[in-house]
């Protein structure tokens, strides 16, 4: 069995492990990753019911694409008891609801070490406590921790809770929420890590949903973090380069080409300065494009 490495990013799609109708349908969805979720979306006397459901999904016909389990916190009886059903699936990550400090970081890698989970089993935490958005630079620092096993891949933005714990009401445009959302942007990219924005609610209001995409694209998350199916779609073209970033990503490479930019640093654009470092962006980009492509031909 292989484990399948985690190119995209674009649509997290979180699946209440209680519902089965959900579960059997995420098997055929095209999100970059579905969540499986035993958290919050679970209430407390259904966790174990929960945990079966997984066992027998991942038993059944393993999921085709990356998938996450998102456990309770590990220093309680429910993460305990989810801790076994993560050993017995394998997914491709754990995530961790509520991180705060680099400490749950490190109980967490270490209780994956002692357990002999494979190396490649990733660690995702979500930010979504005023403690975890405090800390985010140092929780996202432990990614490179040997006590972390070197696990931590993600950090993903918990807007609910974020919001309850704050006080901090929903708005359009989430002015409020913008500076926590880019200190933690900020902090996965200090250390190389992916990061997701956090998930929209009202899943029937398509126009504020693409709107609120957009606002995360250009924020610099890889993706967002889904609650519905029909939000897949726009997710992953919000988060795909536009054809215009394409285009544009090819003449770059094209004009560092020219026999006569081999030497330089700095080259004219049709008359805008145009820098290696933008040369580096377009090709990182068309290799995006290429994983995106691949996941086309495979669905
Ligand atoms: N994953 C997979 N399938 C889902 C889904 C999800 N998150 N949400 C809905 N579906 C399925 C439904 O089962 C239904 O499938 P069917 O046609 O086979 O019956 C179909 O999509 C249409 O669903 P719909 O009737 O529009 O929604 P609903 O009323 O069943 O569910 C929610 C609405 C919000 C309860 C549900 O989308 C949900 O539980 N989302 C995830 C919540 C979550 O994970 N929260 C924690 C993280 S923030
Ligand atoms: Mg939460």
């Amino acid at each position: 069995m292989t484990m399948t490495s985690i190119k995209l990013w674009r649509s997290l799609l979180s699946v209440p492990a209680i519902n089965q109708r959900a579960l059997q349908k995420s098997k055929t969805l095209a999100a970059d990753a579905i969540i499986y979720d035993l958290e919050d979306a679970v209430a407390p006397e259904k966790k174990a019911e929960a945990r079966e459901n997984l066992k027998r999904l991942y038993g059944e016909t393993r999921p085709q694409g990356v998938t996450a389990i998102r456990v309770n916190p590990l220093d309680t009886e429910a993460g305990n008891e989810d801790l076994k059903t993560v050993l017995a699936c394998r997914p491709d990550a754990v995530l961790l609801p509520k991180v705060g400090n680099v400490a749950t970081m490190e109980a967490a890698g270490a209780l994956l070490e002692q357990n002999g989970a494979a190396t490649r089993m990733k660690l995702w935490a979500m930010i979504e406590t005023p403690e975890g958005v405090v800390n985010a630079a140092a929780i996202a620092g432990a990614c490179s921790d040997v006590r972390t096993g070197g696990r931590l891949a993600a950090l993903i933005v918990g807007v609910n809770d974020l919001r309850a714990e704050t006080g901090v009401a929903p708005s359009p445009g989430r002015a409020y929420l913008v500076p926590w959302l880019m200190q933690t942007v900020l902090a996965a990219r200090a250390y190389g890590l992916h990061v997701v924005d956090g998930v929209y609610n009202d899943f029937a209001d398509h126009e504020g949903y693409a709107a609120e995409c957009a606002e995360g694209a250009a924020m610099g998350f890889d993706g967002k973090m889904l609650i519905h199916p029909s939000q897949i779609d726009a997710a992953n073209r919000h988060f795909s380069p536009s054809e215009d970033a394409v285009a544009e990503a090819r003449a770059i490479i094209a004009a560092f080409a020219k026999p006569g930019a081999a030497a330089l640093n700095v080259i004219d654009l049709d008359g805008r300065m145009v820098e290696r470092l933008h040369l580096e962006q377009a090709e990182a980009l068309l290799a995006g494009m290429v994983a995106i492509q691949t996941t086309k031909e495979t669905q």
